[in-house]
């Protein structure tokens, strides 16, 4: 079949312009979400229950009231409560074991997007004793609403 020259033109330009296009998309969907900036590490999503530290999930005391809180987020918990003194700097990381979940806890700025494969972190120094809560604030199913957790601080 013979085609005419400035058809193929248009063709190419055509090509090239798809491209651009889709990899534009793909930037900026990869730029948005996919990679925040608190989930530098990653993990397998389908091992969570076997990968340090989430074999092990809770507080470990770190150092001068300073603790690591590993948590394990799953439709539709945050895990069991934890208890800290007043003044304690908690270094929390998260994991998803299912799907994206979100960390928030309101009257602080503690809030991140939990993404299944990654390692989300975040530290906080819980100054004022009360107690906490720990909300999914992402859509992740039909208990969503009903998904948090506690912090007590003393
Ligand atoms: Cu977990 Cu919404």
């Amino acid at each position: 079949m013979h085609m005419h020259k400035y058809e193929k033109i248009w063709l190419v330009f055509g090509g090239i312009t798809l491209i651009v296009f889709l990899s534009v998309i793909g930037v900026s969907a990869f730029a948005m979400g996919h990679h925040p900036p608190s989930d530098m590490t990653t993990i397998d999503p389908e091992k969570v229950k076997e990968t340090a530290p989430f074999d092990d999930p809770g507080l470990k005391k770190i150092g001068d009231n300073e603790y690591e809180a590993v948590m394990v987020a799953q439709a539709f918990m945050f895990g069991e409560p934890l208890e800290v003194p007043k003044g304690a700097t908690v270094h929390f990381k998260v994991t998803s074991a299912d799907v994206v979940h979100g960390f928030s806890i309101p009257g602080t700025n503690v809030n991140m997007m939990i993404t299944p494969g990654h390692i989300n972190t975040i530290t906080h120094k819980f100054d004022e004793a009360g107690e906490f809560l720990i909300i999914c604030n992402e859509y992740c199913g039909v208990g969503h609403q009903a998904m948090s957790g506690k912090i007590e601080v003393n």
